[in-house]
C-alpha cells in the first residue's frame, strides 16, 4: 500500500532528512519504490526517485542534502505499472513546474492517460499517480487557479485515493482525500500531511483528521480545510492526540491481526482493481489453460488457498489442478514433471524455503513456474516466469488473514478468466466482506468465551468450503495453542466421530449448495452430544438442526467460502485474546520461514 507525506515550512531548511524519516515511518505499509521532491526559495522543483528501499534510494540520490520550503515523499506499492524509476512517485506535470504524488488507485487511469496524451501533455509513466498531476494540469491550462484546478481534477479521477501536489511560484501544498487515508499536522513553523498518523507523530501531536471529499491547503503558518465539491471552508480545529506510535500503527485496533482482518474489504478491492488492469493476467491464464498437468503449490495458509483455487479451477474452467504442500510436491510430483507442466507457487512472504525449493525443482525439470505472492521484490517474484501480486500491503501479524483472502480472490479471478468469463461476480465481494464483518462480529464475541476453555475442536467443510475448514482450524491452532483439526465433513464418520462426547465443539462451514449434506453431518455428531455451530447463509434447515449459526450475508456460492473464513479469523482472534495470548506473535512461529 502506498504512502504519502508532505511538509511546508516557514523558513528554508534541509528537508531531506525529514522526508527520509517520514518515508521510513511509512515503510511498514510495504512498498517497492520511493521518491522525494522539494521546492526551494528559488522555486526550482528537485525530484529524486527510484526503485528500492528508503535508505538505499535516499543514499544513492543524495536525498539528505535536499533543501527547500516545501517537500514531499511517496512510497509506492506497484498497482498501475511495474516497479520502475519512471513509475516511482512523485511525478511532474508536462513543464516540470508542478509535482505531486498519490496513494490509492485511480481506476480510470488508462482512459485518462490516453486523454492527457491527446491533449498534448507529457505523460512519462503508466502510473496512476501521474494522472492525478495531469488532471490538475488540465484545469490550470484552462486558466483556473490551483485550488480550483485541484478540486475539478478530483471529479475526473475515479477510484479511492489521496494526493498531495504543489507548484513552483506558490507557498503552499494541496492535498485531497478521496477514499484513502489522510491526516494533517500543525507544528512550530511548519505544517504537514500524511497517509496515516504514525507518519506525522514524531513531528507533531496537533492533528486534523481529514474526511473523504475534503482538501487541505498547507502553508508554513497554518492549514485550511475545504470541501472539494464546492470549495467551502470547513471549520475543524486541530486535536491533541495522545496515541503512542505503536498504537497509531495499529490504527486504533488492539492488535495487528484484528486490524488486518478489517482491512480485507479494502485489499480485496485493491486487488480487483489491479487484476482488472494487469497485463500479466492474460499471460498467467494462458499458461494455466495450456498446462499438461497443473499444480497449485504452497504451505500453511497459502496451501489452503491452493485447495480452494483448485476447486474454482475445476468447477469454472473444467481444468484439474492438484493442490499440494510444497515439500510433498517435490517428493511426489517433481519426479514425474516435464516441459508442458505448470506449477503455481503461492506464498504471502515469497521467501518460504519449502516453496522456493519446490519451485527450483520444478524449473529444473523444465516446468513453467508461475508466482502469486504478496511481498513485492520477494525471491518468489523474481524466480517466477509470470507473477501476480496480492496487493495486501504489509501483513505484520504472523497469522495470515488478508493475504489468504486475496489469494482466494486471485484464484477465483484466474479461474473465471480461464473459463472465458469476466470478473463481474467479484464486484460485490468487498462490500460483502464488510457486511460479513458487521454481521458476525457480535455473535463471534458471544461465542468465543463459551469455547475458550476447550482444548479440542473440529472444523468441517465440503467442496468449496473444505479449504475454509482447513484454514479456520489452522488459524485457531496457531493463535490459541489448542488442537483444532480441519477436515472434509464427510470424513468425520470415518474415525474422528469416536472422539465426540457431550459438548464436544464442531464448527461446520456450509456452502449454500451443500446444506443437505451438512445437515446429515450435523445430526450425525449432534446425536452423540456434539455442540454444533454452523457458519453459513441463513437457511431454515441449518437453523433447525445446528445448536448455533453464524450467519453470512447472501452471496453467489462462489463467494461464500471467502466470506466463510471471516468468522473463523475473528473467532481465532477472540479465543487467543480470551486465553491470554498475543495473536500477533504466537509462540514458536515466524512470519517468514526461510528454513527447512
Ligand atoms: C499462516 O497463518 C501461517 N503463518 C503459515 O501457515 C504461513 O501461511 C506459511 O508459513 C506459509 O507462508 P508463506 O505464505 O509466506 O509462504
Amino acid at each position: 500500500m502506498c504512502g504519502i507525506f508532505g511538509i511546508v515550512t516557514e523558513r528554508e531548511q534541509e528537508l531531506g532528512p525529514i522526508l527520509i524519516e517520514a518515508g521510513k515511518r511509512l515503510s511498514y505499509r510495504g512498498y517497492d519504490s520511493v521518491g522525494f521532491a522539494t521546492m526551494d526559495a528559488s522555486q526550482t522543483v528537485d525530484l529524486r526517485k527510484d526503485v528500492g528501499k528508503v535508505g538505499d534510494v535516499a543514499g544513492g540520490h543524495g536525498v539528505a542534502g535536499m533543501k527547500g520550503l516545501r517537500g514531499m515523499t511517496q512510497l509506492r506499492w506497484a498497482t498501475f505499472g511495474a516497479p520502475s524509476q519512471a513509475n516511482a512517485q512523485p511525478h511532474l506535470d508536462s513543464t516540470g513546474d508542478m509535482v505531486g504524488a498519490h496513494n490509492g488507485n485511480v481506476v480510470n487511469n488508462a482512459e485518462l492517460r490516453a486523454q492527457f496524451m491527446a491533449e498534448g501533455m507529457a505523460v512519462r509513466s503508466t502510473n496512476d499517480g501521474e494522472s492525478c498531476v495531469h488532471a490538475v494540469e488540465r484545469y490550470l491550462r484552462e486558466g483556473l487557479g490551483t485550488q480550483e484546478a485541484v478540486r475539478r481534477a478530483c471529479a475526473d479521477l475515479e477510484g479511492d485515493y489521496a494526493f498531495v501536489i504543489g507548484r513552483k511560484n506558490e507557498d503552499c501544498l494541496y492535498a485531497v482525500k478521496m477514499g484513502s487515508g489522510l491526516v494533517a499536522g500543525l507544528g512550530d513553523g511548519f505544517t504537514c500531511v500524511g497517509s496515516d498518523l504514525p507518519c506525522l507523530l514524531p513531528l507533531t501531536r496537533k492533528i486534523v483528521r481529514l474526511r473523504d471529499g475534503e482538501m487541505v491547503i498547507l502553508r508554513g503558518g497554518g492549514i485550511e480545510v475545504r470541501r472539494i465539491a464546492d470549495g467551502t471552508l470547513v471549520d475543524r480545529p486541530a486535536q491533541d492526540v495522545e496515541e503512542t506510535m505503536e498504537a497509531a500503527q495499529k490504527g486504533g485496533y488492539p492488535h495487528f491481526m484484528l486490524k488486518e482482518i478489517h482491512e480485507q474489504p479494502k485489499v480485496a478491492q485493491d486487488l480487483l482493481h489491479l487484476l482488472g488492469a494487469s497485463k500479466h493476467m492474460k499471460r498467467f491464464v494462458d499458461r494455466l489453460k495450456g498446462a499438461r498437468n497443473l499444480y497449485f503449490v504452497g504451505c500453511g495458509t497459502s496451501y489452503h488457498a491452493c485447495v480452494l483455487g483448485s476447486v474454482y479451477m475445476a468447477r469454472l474452467a473444467g481444468k484439474a489442478a492438484v493442490p499440494v504442500l510444497a515439500p510433498q510436491f517435490t517428493a511426489q510430483y517433481v519426479p514425474a514433471l516435464g516441459p508442458g507442466d505448470v506449477g503455481v507457487f503461492v506464498s504471502q512472504s515469497g521467501e518460504t524455503k519449502d516453496v522456493l525449493g519446490a519451485l527450483e525443482a520444478a524449473r529444473a525439470k523444465g516446468a513453467t513456474v508461475l508466482g502469486l505472492a504478496n511481498v513485492l521484490g520477494s525471491s518468489l517474484m523474481h524466480a517466477s516466469d509470470v507473477y501476480l501480486p496480492l496487493a495486501c500491503g504489509f501483513e505484520i501479524s504472523v497469522p495470515a488473514t488478508k493475504t489468504f483472502t486475496n489469494q482466494c480472490v486471485a484464484f477465483l479471478a484466474l479461474a473465471l478468466r480461464a473459463a472465458g468469463k469476466d470478473l463481474t461476480v467479484l464486484d460485490a465481494l468487498p462490500s460483502l466482506i464488510e457486511a460479513t464483518l458487521g454481521a458476525v462480529d457480535g455473535p463471534v464475541k458471544e461465542l468465543a468465551p463459551t469455547l475458550a476453555g476447550r482444548n479440542d475442536l473440529y472444523c468441517l467443510g465440503y467442496g468449496l468450503t473444505y479449504a475454509i475448514a482447513l484454514e479456520g482450524a489452522l488459524k485457531i491452532k496457531e493463535v490459541t495453542y489448542t488442537h483444532c483439526e480441519g477436515m472434509l465433513s464427510t470424513e468425520f464418520k470415518h474415525g474422528p466421530l469416536s472422539a465426540v462426547d457431550e459438548g464436544f465443539p464442531i464448527l461446520f462451514v456450509a456452502g449454500p449448495e451443500d446444506v443437505p449434506l451438512m445437515v446429515s453431518g450435523i445430526n450425525e455428531t449432534a446425536c452423540r452430544g456434539a455442540r454444533t455451530v454452523v457458519i453459513a447463509q441463513e437457511d431454515p434447515r441449518l437453523r433447525a438442526n445446528a445448536r448455533g449459526v453464524l450467519v453470512l450475508p447472501p452471496s453467489d456460492p462462489l463467494l461464500a467460502p471467502i466470506l466463510g473464513v471471516i468468522p473463523l479469523q475473528l473467532l481465532s482472534y477472540r479465543l487467543s485474546v480470551a486465553r491470554g495470548h498475543d495473536p500477533d506473535f504466537p509462540r514458536n512461529l515466524s512470519k517468514t520461514l526461510t528454513v527447512d
